[in-house]
Formats: C-alpha cells, structure tokens, sequence
C-alpha cells in the first residue's frame, strides 16, 4: 500500500510500466465505470445516447448500406451500438473485458430478445471468430494498446473480416493524445466516484514523452478518511495519418478513408478531408479530437 509520504518519491512514468490501463476489467471498478458509461450527464466513458444513436445511423445507413449485417464490436462496453444495431437487424458479436459492461449488456439484450452474443475477454488474445462484414472499435481505446498490441489487434480483426468487409476504427488523432500529456497537474475530491465510493482525493498529472510520442497519465487516490494512497496510470500511443495508414496497410488493409466524426450530420465535411494530400493528413494530425477510418479487406 502507498502513502501520501510516497508521492514525493514519484519519477515521469516509463509508459505502461505502472499499469497496461485503467482497471476496467476490475468487478468493483466496472461496477463504478457502468455507471460512469450510462451518465447522460458527459461522454466520458461512453457517449450520450442521443449521440450514439446517430454513429448507429451512420454505421448503418452509410457504412452498411442498410444491409443486414454480420458485426463484430471489439471493446462493445456496455452495448450501446451493438444493442442499436441489432435492433436495425444486424446480427451482433461484443467482446470487452469489464465484467459489469458484459453483464449488463448481455441482460440488455435477453430483455429486448436481441441476437447479439457477448463476450468476457481481453481483444488482444480474444477469439474473434470469423466472417464479420463489419469489425469496429470505437471511442479511442485503440490509443491505450502498446503498438505491438494494437498491431495484433488489428492483424486478428483483419482474418475475421470476410474478404469484402470493413474495418471501423475511432482512435484519436495525434494532437489529441498530445495535448492528454501535456495538461498540467490537477486535483479534485470527491465524496465518491470512479475511483472509490468513499469519499476522496485525485491528484492527476501527465506526462509527454517526444521520443516514443506517448502520453501518460496518473492519479493518486487518496482515501480522505484514512489517507491511504493507490496509484493508478495508463499510456496512449499517438500516431499521425502517415503512421496509421502504414499500421493499417501493414495488416492488410487498403483503400483507407478518413473521416472528422461518425457524426452524419458532419458527414459532407467528413467526405471533404477525405485524406489524399500531405496538407490534408496535417490538418487531421492536428484536430484535438477523435477521427474516424473506415478500411477494407479485399
Ligand atoms: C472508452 S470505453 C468505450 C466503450 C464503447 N466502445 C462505447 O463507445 O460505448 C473503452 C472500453 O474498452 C474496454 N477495454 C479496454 N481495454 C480492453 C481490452 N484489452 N480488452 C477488452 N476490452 C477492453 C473497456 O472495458 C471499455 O469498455
């Protein structure tokens, strides 16, 4: 166990060598992010569902054609696309390793008399069976996976798609990830919260590291009744267009399409910065923001 006087020691994090991520897969932690996934007050774990049920219209209508389809959603949470697209006939598949998203999200589905089949794993060794017309991960989570990781991600995802289908990716641009290890220090109590459902203390700092173009950032939890410390990080890889496209076509993939959002009301500008120029890759580079890129499997 840590203690406040332990803080004073800390070094700058080699990245993933505290934590390969937040807990999600932690029961009580899950419990804790279900709640924070399902808050229509922000979109910090997974967006407002008014939201959400425009991406399912865009992954529907545009990226599906409205064709019934095979999906596979690598990190579903708590089935709030998978749930929406089977209710448009689309015949679903969730892997994420939060046992109270699953839980949740296979209840969701038995109520509505769904065909979506869940799983409890971790994508980087997860079966991801075969034959999907779609395989997506979205909400940036892409980010969190040290390279090789994501590369096998992405190899994995690549031998499930049929020859034909699609990969969906939302990760986040390199500014994004950029300015995450930049922000300056911070702290904030709460009675309770993600960390704990007693009251206390998160102190937060990041850190960006040039060389290897990663972020990190970490919190101290500081229990305020008895002042006990847990420390908790995660790393995010950032990647310029030129580096995804390179990790993309590496695995397979090809005609590669960018996009500013999942937004079809953005769609037209989504369609203009379609990226073909270096200008064009600059200026998605630098959009502190998540994109989108739509792939195929030929
Ligand atoms: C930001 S949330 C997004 C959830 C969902 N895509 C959405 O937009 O509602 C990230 C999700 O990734 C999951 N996750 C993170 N690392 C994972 C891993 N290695 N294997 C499976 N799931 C993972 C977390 O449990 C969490 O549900």
């Amino acid at each position: 166990m840590m203690h406040l006087f332990d803080i004073l020691n800390r070094t700058a994090p080699e990245p993933w060598s505290e934590a390969e991520n937040l807990p999600w897969n932690e029961p009580a932690f899950s419990l804790r992010m279900l709640n924070e996934h399902l808050n229509q007050a922000h979109d910090a774990a997974s967006r407002r569902l008014e939201i959400i049920d425009q991406h399912v219209q865009f992954i529907h209508s545009w990226v599906l054609n409205g064709v019934p389809s095979r999906i596979l959603d690598m990190t579903c949470g708590p089935g709030l696309y998978l749930e929406r697209l089977a209710q448009l006939n689309h015949v679903c598949y969730g892997i994420d390793y939060s046992p109270a998203s699953i839980n949740y999200a296979r209840r969701q589905a038995e109520r509505a008399l769904l065909d979506i089949t869940y799983s409890l794993s971790d994508v980087r060794v997860a079966d991801f069976r075969s034959n999907w017309d779609l395989a997506m991960m979205i909400y940036g989570e892409f980010n969190t996976f040290r390279t090789a990781d994501a590369r096998r991600v992405l190899q994995k995802a690549y031998h499930a798609i049929r020859p034909g289908g699609r990969l969906l990716l939302e990760p986040s641009a390199f500014e994004q990830i950029r300015r995450t290890g930049q922000r300056p220090p911070s702290w904030t109590t709460y009675r309770s919260g993600l960390f704990s459902e007693n009251p206390y203390l998160e102190l937060s700092e990041a850190f960006w590291d040039d060389e290897s173009c990663t972020a990190t950032t970490r919190y101290f939890v500081v229990d305020l009744e008895t002042s006990a410390v847990e420390r908790y990080s995660s790393s995010y890889q950032a990647y310029t267009i030129a580096q995804y496209s390179d990790l993309l076509q590496s695995c397979g993939f090809t005609d590669l399409q960018y996009f500013v959002s999942l937004q079809p009301a953005r769609l037209q500008e989504a369609v203009n910065i379609q990226v073909s120029t270096s200008v064009e890759q600059a200026n998605l580079d630098t959009l502190d923001d998540f994109i989108v890129i739509l792939a195929n499997k030929w």
